[in-house]
């Protein structure tokens, strides 16, 4: 299709402020979808996306729109996954169009994701046009809404469209904006082909499925590409377009969007970022803005089981070719047997992971507390990198250890503010810039670590603002900081899976709460259990679990039978994610106790 007469444009907003709502709508308008086969929400594919209520994956959809200058126009919807975790995947999507919607709900306003993904389509150098939703809503309040745009984000919004995308009210207005402001996309359909890839997944039935925008030339049917990044070549089996039904097309020309399968096996080859090319007729350059991304969060994953260990391996590998981003490698642990560390985005990755071994391979699980990975330069001078308690060097040959760190922007209301500057500080952090948004909203910024947010950081943030606080972050260099490994002993035996790595002047507060949370998770046995913690072999804490005087079932002695069968079926029930360790048996909470005494 003719460019002039292309727009391709995401969706970009915090969580719950009606992207996929408005998608939906959208797509209704313009009748790629009709009522019957509207499922609610068909842009979040997956089951626990529309559970958990947020979009993980960037999906596209190409719609049809015939404007009111009587011509039809292209409209390639980018759907843009919406969490911190994923920031990089939204800076490919965005980077694939020209314009964007930047939704913002009338009752809520301006949160940090709306800025934090505002400025990614800003520095992007896309055209936003401001969409105020929810207007429906007693509480909407669109001046304020649209005043908030202006002093935050730093748009105008004069021309804010103001709808709901609920009841359909005003949305198509949006279609008709998209086409007059939005700017159509440049390229050269007969340069060498240059296309970036903005997502990839696996398909059981087709293989590798990979979504791109063709920046210049044409990708046809048949031709042998190139991956820029690894030089890898294969050959494009079919391809076509969502509407959001899949079409099978010949070929697709520079400004558009579409699929494609080319006899790619291995997620991990097809990189969100990298520029494909035509064999025989390569570009000159890749296209801007590549990154291998790194995991930046780990935690070991064992059974409880140790029989299903095999099991585990399965669907890590399965779970791995769908997901290029996350990674495992085999461990062992001398408490927990064989397991895996594995390495994510981000907590809310490691939790989605977690449940979906969990829901769809019916696995119990262990896992240890998440971490990040430290680099360590050793007194002669070598270096090394470790995500892995475990393999912490000995602290007398340590010169240096540097941690990851983090630039948060929290978002709040003024009242939450003192709650919030005592928890941040409380976590480390140092202070780079607070400033008034709007009368009552302030920004923080803050320089973190890394480490500290994987503990329960977002949580507790949540609480002392009860909700009015919202975070966004990006990776943001290195502290060299004094952190010690410290370890869990039970009954005298350190158990290697507790272990965790805390900056020395927070080693004994966190040990002393630690193991005080670790004597009321561990169930009283028939023995004295001694917890402690250890910082090499100076112990800095120590509580004691004391002894089961009588045996439980005494007391229903007598009693009615149906009562001790209640009682056994619960204490069994309670065993089955408990992990024997020497003689001790340990539940699975206690593993992520760490979490829990931040
Ligand atoms: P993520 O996928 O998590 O980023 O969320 P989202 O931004 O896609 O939000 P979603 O469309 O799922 O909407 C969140 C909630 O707001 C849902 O319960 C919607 O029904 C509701 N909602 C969306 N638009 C409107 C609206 O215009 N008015 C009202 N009253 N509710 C709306």
């Amino acid at each position: 299709m003719d460019p002039s007469h292309i727009r391709n444009f995401a969706i970009i907003a915090h969580i719950d402020h009606g992207k996929s709502t408005l998608s939906d709508r959208l797509l209704e308008l313009t009748g790629s979808l009709t009522t019957r086969e509207m499922q609610a929400q068909v842009l979040d594919a997956m089951d626990l996306e529309r559970e958990r209520g947020i979009t993980i994956k960037a999906h596209t959809v190409r719609m049809m729109y015939k404007a009111d200058d009587g011509d039809m126009y292209q409209l390639n919807l980018i759907d843009t996954p919406g969490h911190v975790d994923f920031s990089y995947e939204v800076s490919r999507s965005l980077a694939s169009c020209e314009g964007a919607l930047l939704v913002v709900d009338a009752s809520q306003g301006v949160e940090a994701q709306t800025l934090a993904n505002a400025y990614l389509a800003i520095s992007n150098g896309l055209e936003i046009l401001p969409i105020i939703n929810k207007i429906d809503l007693p509480s909407a309040d669109i001046e304020r809404t649209k005043a908030m745009i202006e002093k935050s984000v730093g748009l105008p919004a004069d021309d804010a469209i103001a709808v709901s995308a609920k009841t359909g009210l005003n949305v198509a207005s949006i279609l008709e904006a998209v086409v007059t402001l939005l700017p159509p996309p440049k390229g050269n359909a007969d340069a060498p082909l240059q296309a970036l890839i903005f997502d990839s997944w696996f398909d059981a039935y087709r293989g590798v499925i990979v979504l791109a925008r063709i920046i210049n030339g044409k990708l046809r049917k048949g031709m042998k590409i190139r991956l820029m990044s690894n030089g890898k070549t294969f050959e494009v089996e079919s391809m076509g377009v969502m509407t959001p039904k899949p079409v099978v097309l010949e070929e697709l020309s520079a400004g558009e969007v579409g699929f494609f399968v080319a006899t790619i096996k291995n997620v991990a080859d097809t990189k969100v970022g990298d520029t494909i090319t035509e064999d025989a007729r390569p570009c000159a350059d890749m296209l801007p803005g590549f990154e291998d991304i790194k995991s930046m969060v780990f935690a070991g994953l064992y059974t409880v089981d140790s029989h299903e260990h095999a099991l585990l391996r399965d669907a890590l590998e399965k779970l791995r070719l769908n997901d290029a981003s996350f990674s495992f490698e085999p461990e062992s642990s001398a408490a927990l047997g064989f397991g895996f560390r594995c390495g994510f985005l981000g907590l809310l990755h490691l939790e989605i992971i977690q449940e979906r071994l969990e829901r769809e391979y019916s696995l119990d699980l262990i896992t240890t507390a998440p971490g990040v990975r430290y680099k360590i330069t050793m007194t002669d001078g070598s270096e090394l990198e470790v995500d892995n308690p475990s393999r912490w060097p000995d602290p007398t040959e340590i010169e240096t250890v540097e941690e990851p760190v983090i630039v948060a922007k929290i978002l709040t209301n003024e009242e939450y503010v003192g709650n919030i500057l005592k928890l941040v500080e409380d976590k480390r952090g140092r202070q780079k810039n607070i400033e008034y948004v709007s009368e009552t909203r302030v920004m923080l910024t803050y320089e973190l670590p890394l480490n500290e947010i994987v503990l329960d950081f977002y949580d507790k943030l949540k609480s002392v603002s009860r909700g009015y606080a919202s975070l966004d972050y990006n990776l943001a260099g290195t502290w060299i900081s004094p952190m010690v490994k410290m370890d869990i002993l039970i009954g005298g035996e350190p158990v290697d899976a507790l272990s965790i790595i805390v900056h020395r002047d927070f080693a004994y507060d966190r040990g002393k709460a630690l193991v005080s949370k670790m004597r009321e998770l561990i169930p009283r046995q028939m023995f004295e259990v001694a917890i402690q913690a250890a910082i090499g072999a100076k112990v800095i804490a120590r509580e004691t679990v004391t002894a089961i005087r009588k045996n439980v079932i005494a007391k229903c002695y007598g009693g009615d039978i149906s009562r001790k069968r209640k009682l056994l079926d619960k204490q069994k029930e309670g065993k089955k994610r408990m992990k024997r360790i020497g003689k001790v048996d340990i539940p699975q909470e206690a593993f992520l106790a760490v979490l829990k005494v931040g």
